[in-house]
């Protein structure tokens, strides 16, 4: 089949190559025989193989994927394929983005665990039916790939825009228990460039590898700083 793999920087260009198909062949196998076989030059993440890690991900025909679990019999359109870096992020070269913007937003979004109690206290218990740890039973199983965060409008038009994952990490964080951020997680995520910039297009949603829904994360955090704004709290 023809492979067509983005080479370079921001500035460069798609270069082509022939590689031989195989069954159950994925498009990380394609991209490790280019690298291995035809041009040891190209730079590309990976680590588990077996869809754990999220390292792997990449746009395959313009579509955000992890691509050891994307096959090439299900992408290959008359025998070729396109790969390039995930869009909305910085391209350090070749299939590498540079992951910084997307990590600093979860920081942004008060992306971390803030502890009510100390390491003196007893273990805290959640029950797996508390409502609350219902609420986030599917959100916490994000690995942070990036997937959403390319696949989504708002982020390619304002860079600003905490994105997808940021904003479902802050949502887990809003109805952990025994989390103590609240209010001041609600204020980080009620700005310009937080939950109200999202337009529900569901895009981060349909890409998700997890079947993590962000938009309803999303969706939660808009009635949590509505009910806050309402209380007079923010
Ligand atoms: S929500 Fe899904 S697509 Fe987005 S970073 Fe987490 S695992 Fe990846
Ligand atoms: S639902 Fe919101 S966060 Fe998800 S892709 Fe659409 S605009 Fe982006
Ligand atoms: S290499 Fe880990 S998810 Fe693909």
């Amino acid at each position: 089949m023809k492979v067509s793999v983005w080479k370079g920087g921001a500035e460069g260009a798609f270069r082509e190559f022939e590689v031989p198909r195989h069954p159950s062949q994925t498009v990380l196998d394609v991209v490790t025989y280019i690298q291995r076989a035809l041009d040891p030059t190209l730079a590309y993440r990976y680590a588990c193989r077996v869809g754990m890690c999220g390292s792997c991900a990449m746009s395959v025909n313009g579509v955000p994927r992890w691509t050891c679990r994307t096959h090439v019999d299900k992408v290959a359109h008359n025998d070729r394929v396109e790969v390039a870096p995930l869009k909305n992020l910085p391209v350090i070269r070749d299939l590498v983005v540079d992951m910084r913007d997307f990590f600093d937003k979860w920081a942004r979004a008060k992306g971390q665990f803030q502890p009510t109690r100390s390491k003196e206290d007893d273990f805290a218990v959640v029950k797996p039916t508390s409502p609350k740890r219902l609420l986030i039973d599917a959100g916490i199983e994000c690995i942070g790939c990036g997937v959403c965060y390319s696949a989504c409008e708002v982020v390619a038009w304002n860079p600003e825009y905490l994105g997808p994952a940021a904003l479902n990490r802050a949502w887990t964080l809003v109805k952990d228990e025994r989390d103590a951020a609240g209010l001041e997680r609600l204020r980080a995520v009620a700005g310009d460039a937080g939950c109200h910039s999202c337009h529900s297009h569901m895009s981060c949603t349909e890409r998700c590898p997890k079947h993590i829904s962000p938009t309803a994360a999303i969706a939660g955090l808009k009635r949590e700083v509505a009910t806050a704004a309402l209380r007079g709290d923010l």
